[in-house]
């Protein structure tokens, strides 16, 4: 059987990782800038990670959600007391598109309203919902094509509370900082007209924090910069560093209805044992002050690159503008320099590290791409 062709590959075969390298096939070493899409949070293979799941998995991979499992509950408590939102509850999926799914579905459920404002180059994921409100027509299929999603461009104060005014919203949806858009970082103003536009309406404020979450930015979630607090908070990615896992933190605006929502795999004891393992290195090793101070410390440096046009993004999630198409650029990073970098559009290379890179691999990163540009 053939693979069903939908990525396009680079030719290289990655086999093991440690922290912030990989190897391939070969056993060429690569610094990882990228950590395999915004997903590896404390580093490839962290010791604490790998016992815990060995483990778990030689105890009790899998029940299912129809008896107590406490592993969840520990995550809970966990994420909880980390992201400072200890009053919500928790929803656990499987994936990122699943976890804004069935915060949408709990918006609707809750408001009783179908209608969905999204912002210019969002980006949300590939299930029915999630790509109705992704900005991307190439990836909505006639079947998604639903008519309940109005775009906004992104930090118009004036064109969202006008929307919003018209009192018929179910949810707004928006990321932390949009990171397939190109980093793009919404101002504090705008986040917080947004959360009083919502209160004002009955709209439901959900804040994607798939990517920019999880300490990303430099804080755990980076709508904190605004000092806002949503009604529901979707997180993936970095949860699990690898292990398929997502969120909903949800307020107690919401009550619980059994049977309203559900999932088989959803928070499984595979599943929690990574998410725990992940929580407890991110507090044991101050990962998310070690993506606040490397960041910082990135954001500056590459501002002094002259041939990069503009420097956007907040602690381990950095976008690097170009006036031209940067195909080849990252090509030669990752085959003349061995660094792995994202990319957005034509023009941006997005970084997305794990959150534990240290300041000698920034420098390491930073001599790598002066030598590709000077
Ligand atoms: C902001 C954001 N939301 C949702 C998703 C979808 O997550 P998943 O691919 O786990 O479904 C992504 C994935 O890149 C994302 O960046």
């Amino acid at each position: 059987m053939k693979l069903f062709d939908v990525y396009p590959l680079f030719d290289i075969n990655i086999v093991r990782g440690k922290g912030c390298h990989v190897w391939d096939a070969k056993g060429e070493e690569y610094l990882d800038l990228y950590g395999g899409h915004a997903v590896i949070s404390i580093g490839h293979a962290h010791p604490h990670y790998v016992e815990a799941i060995a483990k778990q998995v030689a105890t009790l991979g899998f029940y299912s959600n129809s008896v107590i499992n406490k592993l969840q509950q520990d995550v809970a408590d966990r994420l909880g007391a980390i992201s400072g939102y200890d009053d919500y509850q928790l929803f656990l999926i499987n994936s990122g598109a699943e976890a804004n799914e069935n915060a949408l579905k709990l918006a609707s459920f809750h408001t009783g309203r179908t209608r969905v404002v999204s912002f210019a180059k969002a980006f949300h994921g590939r299930t029915s919902l999630a790509v109705e409100v992704t900005d991307n027509p190439k990836i909505i299929a006639p079947i998604n094509d639903n008519g309940h999603v109005t775009y906004l461009p992104l930090n118009d104060t004036e064109a969202m509370k006008a929307e919003l005014a018209k009192g018929d919203v179910c949810a707004v949806i928006i990321e932390g900082i949009q990171g397939v858009g190109g980093i793009q970082v919404p101002t504090d103003e705008f986040m917080q007209a947004l959360r009083r536009a919502c209160d004002d309406y009955g709209t439901v404020l959900i804040l994607d924090e798939i990517q920019s979450g999880y300490g990303r930015s430099g804080k755990f979630f980076a709508h904190q910069y605004a000092g806002i607090r949503p009604d529901m908070i979707t997180v993936a990615k970095g949860i699990g560093n690898g292990f398929p896992m997502g969120g909903v933190l949800i307020s107690t605006k919401f009550k619980p209805v059994y049977g309203q929502l559900g999932t088989t795999f959803g928070g499984n004891h595979l599943a929690c044992a990574a998410a725990i393992a992940v929580l407890d290195v991110m507090k044991e090793e101050g990962l998310v002050e070690n993506a606040a101070k490397v960041g910082a410390y990135l954001l500056e440096e590459l501002k002094g690159f002259p041939a990069i046009k503009e420097v956007r993004g907040r602690g381990l999630m950095i976008g690097l503008e170009f006036a031209e198409p940067i195909k080849e650029l990252r090509s030669r990073l990752l085959f003349e320099q061995k660094v792995f970098t994202g990319v957005s559009g034509t023009n941006v290379i997005r970084l997305l590290p794990p959150l534990c890179l240290s300041m000698s691999e920034a420098d390491d990163f930073l001599s790598r791409l002066h030598k590709v540009i000077g």
